[in-house]
Formats: structure tokens, C-alpha cells, sequence
């Protein structure tokens, strides 16, 4: 499978859409979409289910993460706008494990609409604790900051997950995509490429001019195994 960076929304302004276009050129596919609700974060997303369908109008992919504990209810905003994915904040489980059953049937909603749907995690949560979550999960979003806001520093604990998650994938689950989000910068790119398939990128990619850019969709894109 191609390798791909995506943009997170959540670095973008007003102007997004303006912004995300001028990115088609250089061979962005794909859009990262972070739902924060001020419940289980502090943040709220200043973007909703409408700039995901504008998004999708221009004809990009985009991943939808929930860092929230209203399951079903958040997924049911995105079922008919053509997401690839949503993945939802495993560490919502801890606070409240009688949303189990509620995860569960929010994973057989989203793939009988034909999205793909996962657990994230953060670095200090063990592979081990979600090894049966990741099973039942077709994209698995492994955390490289805390779940909660953009900006963040990468967090190298996250590598020691994601090397977990990908030998199990080779092992047991070799149609898992692998998604790593959180303070991926032009530098940090080849300690984790090899084991991931899609690569997110908030305020560092944002931030960048248009030759690091280039180069950061490069190493992702155009990265051989
Ligand atoms: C963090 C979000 C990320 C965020 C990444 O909680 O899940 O998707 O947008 O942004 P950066 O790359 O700035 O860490
Ligand atoms: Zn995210």
C-alpha cells in the first residue's frame, strides 16, 4: 500500500479550504479530521462535519479521529460523507467501561457503511492493553503526543507502540493500517516510515515552507521499504 502524509486540520485557519487546495498540487490525497469536544480534552475543534464534506468535495480522503466519549452519536455525523476512517481515543474507555458495548456497535455501524474504523492510543498506554481493541480494528491510530492538542513535542515512547503494533500486523493482521499522529516534523519522518502507512502532520507541516513541504511529502510518499 502507498504510504501517505496527511495534513491535520486542526493547524489550518478560516481560510482552509483555500489552504487545502493549494496542496493538491503537490500531492496531497488526504486530510486528517481531530474531533475535540471539551469533554474528555480540554480543546474544542474549532471545525465540524460540514468542512469535512467540503473537504471531500475536492475531492480528497479524510480520516476522522474522535478524542470524545459520544461514539455512535459522532459517528453517525460522518456516515454518508465518504470518510476512508475513524478512529476513537481507546484512553475514553478507561474513564467509562460501560461505553464497551457502545464502541463496539459504533465499529459495526462504520463498516457496514463501508468505513474503515480503529482504535487510537496514547504513548504511555501499552501495546498490550489494546492488543484485543486493535484485533476487532481495521486502522489502528498509535499516538506519537497525548491526545488533546496540536503543536506538541514527538513523543519517542510512541515508536516503542508502534514497533508492537507492527510486528503483530505482520504476524497476525497484515491489512491493519497503521496510522501515526502527533509532532511529526521533516526530521523525525525515517525513524518511524518503514511501520506506518499513513503519517500524520498538524503544525509542523502547516508551518513549513513550500520546499520542506515538498520534502516531507516526499519522504512519506515517495519512501520505499
Ligand atoms: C493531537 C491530534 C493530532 C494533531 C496533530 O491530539 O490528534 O491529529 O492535529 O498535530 P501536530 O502534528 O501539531 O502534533
Ligand atoms: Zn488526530
Amino acid at each position: 500500500m502507498n504510504k501517505i502524509l496527511e495534513p491535520s486540520l486542526l493547524a489550518f485557519s478560516k481560510n482552509y479550504l483555500e489552504e487545502i487546495k493549494a496542496l493538491i498540487p503537490l500531492g496531497i490525497q488526504q486530510i486528517h479530521f481531530d474531533i475535540m469536544d471539551g469533554e474528555y480534552v480540554a480543546n474544542v475543534s474549532q471545525f465540524n462535519a460540514t468542512a469535512v464534506k467540503n473537504i471531500r468535495q475536492l475531492g480528497l480522503d479524510v480520516t476522522v479521529h474522535l478524542m470524545g466519549f459520544h461514539y455512535l452519536n459522532e459517528a453517525t455525523k460522518f456516515l454518508d460523507l465518504g470518510i476512508k476512517s475513524m478512529t476513537f481515543q481507546y484512553e475514553t474507555l478507561k474513564i467509562h467501561p460501560e461505553l464497551e458495548d457502545e464502541l463496539l456497535k459504533t465499529f459495526a455501524c462504520l463498516k457496514e457503511h463501508g468505513i474503515k474504523c480503529g482504535i487510537a492510543f496514547n504513548p504511555a498506554t501499552p501495546f498490550s492493553e489494546v492488543a484485543s481493541w486493535i484485533a476487532k480494528s481495521d486502522i489502528v491510530t498509535v499516538m506519537t503526543v497525548v491526545a488533546g492538542k496540536g503543536g506538541q513535542a514527538f513523543c519517542e515512547q510512541g515508536l516503542i507502540n508502534l514497533h508492537d503494533v507492527y510486528q503483530y500486523k505482520i504476524l497476525h493482521q497484515p491489512d491493519l493500517i497503521i496510522q501515526i499522529d502527533g509532532g511529526v516534523n521533516v526530521d523525525n519522518i525515517e525513524q518511524f516510515i518503514n511501520e506506518v502507512d499513513f503519517v500524520v502532520s498538524g503544525s509542523s507541516f502547516y508551518k513549513a515552507d513550500l520546499a520542506t513541504k515538498t520534502l516531507m511529502i516526499n519522504k512519506v510518499q515517495h519512501s520505499y521499504e
